[in-house]
């Protein structure tokens, strides 16, 4: 009988941009407050790249830390893929420009966009590499710059985003095809184009030609999201055999403190299995998993051999979650 493949988690990086914007400092360009965003976000504050500084800067540095961590080497990589919603260029990919300045020999290389859920919809393409032989070493960089995409006269939105990127390297692992097995267990993805215009930027390449700024019906994506992450978190524990009381570690996507506990009250989670690095990093859209990750991992909470349920919603609507056991 043939051994049943599965992709694993062999290393995780991150890297985040030195300044840091305080709530204090947002205060000052737009009519806020420190105490309303602690309030309705948990957000204190947030990174921003230099100018000079595009999103494969910070991609390339927390793929360095993730190749380090996973104890391979950039000629090992044969598959790299950048979740991002803010390219350096409208074309070539991101990923290739990372593969580039990484200087990883010829491999496939291309971006995924599925906005905050980047990294969860990247991971499952990856997955579909790797468990099918196609690639051994494959990078998975969440990777964004979303302070570019903001509008700095519009309270609503500026007070929210950072830059940040997170990296993970998936290896083929052999398993026995249950849910005691090391590595990626299952996933659900889930999109909703009626819903496009709660969340979106403004312009575009094949629209006005402008970059554009990013538009939030911020009550409406918050509404959506505590009631359909739930069913994506249960759909993918059902697709990975396991049960919820069974997670060691939820990972969310880190948008909002009161989005992450009320999807953990809907689910009946303990608040001390959640990971919320949102005070600190703010939303990094795709990255901001992969940061999470790798911040609990090095602060000694995740382990080897620990259940880690990521889970994300973003612009689309798109939403999705996924179960791996590291
Ligand atoms: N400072 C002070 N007041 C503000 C600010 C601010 N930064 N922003 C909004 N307000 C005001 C509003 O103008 C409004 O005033 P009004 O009552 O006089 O009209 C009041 O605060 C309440 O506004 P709401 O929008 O109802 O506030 P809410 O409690 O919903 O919080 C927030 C807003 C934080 C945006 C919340 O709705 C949220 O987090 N939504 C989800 C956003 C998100 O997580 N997106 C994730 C996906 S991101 C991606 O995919 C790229």
């Amino acid at each position: 009988m043939s051994a049943f493949m599965r992709s694993a988690i062999t290393g995780v990086g991150s890297y985040l941009p030195e300044t840091i914007v305080s709530n204090a400092d947002l205060a000052r360009i737009v009519d806020t407050s420190d105490e309303w965003i602690v309030e309705r976000t948990g957000i204190r504050q947030r990174h921003r790249a230099r100018d000079d500084q595009p999103t494969s800067d910070l991609a390339v540095e927390a793929a360095l830390a993730a190749l380090k961590d996973a104890g391979r080497d950039v000629g090992d990589v044969d598959l790299i893929i950048v979740a991002t919603t803010t390219p350096d260029l409208t074309f070539p990919a991101t990923a290739a420009i990372v593969q580039k300045k990484l200087g990883v020999p010829v491999c496939a290389a291309f971006d995924v966009q599925a906005v905050c859920s980047g990294f969860v919809y990247a991971l499952s393409v990856a997955d579909g590499f790797v468990a099918r032989g196609q690639a051994r070493c494959a990078l998975v960089i969440g990777a964004e710059e979303m302070t570019r995409l903001m509008d700095w006269s519009d309270r609503t939105t500026c007070v929210l985003f950072g830059d940040g990127a997170g990296a993970v390297v998936l290896e083929p692992v052999e398993g026995r095809n249950t849910p005691a097995d090391t590595g990626i267990l299952g996933f659900a993805l889930r999109s909703d184009g009626r819903k496009s215009d709660l969340l979106y930027v403004d312009g575009g390449v094949a629209t006005d030609g402008r970059v554009g700024h990013l538009r939030m019906q911020g009550n409406q994506v918050f509404r959506h999201a505590v009631i359909n992450i739930a069913e994506a978190i249960e759909a993918a524990a059902a697709a990975a055999g396991i049960t919820i009381a069974e997670v060691d570690w939820f990972v969310p996507h880190q948008a909002n403190q009161r989005i992450i506990k009320g999807v953990g009250e809907r689910l009946g989670l303990d608040e001390n299995k959640v990971i919320s690095t949102v005070s600190h990093h703010a939303n990094t859209s795709a990255a901001s998993i992969p940061l999470a990750l790798d911040t609990a991992i090095r602060d000694g909470r995740i382990r080897r051999g620990d259940l880690v349920l990521f889970e994300a919603m973003g612009g689309g609507l798109t939403w999705g979650a996924c179960a791996v056991r590291l």
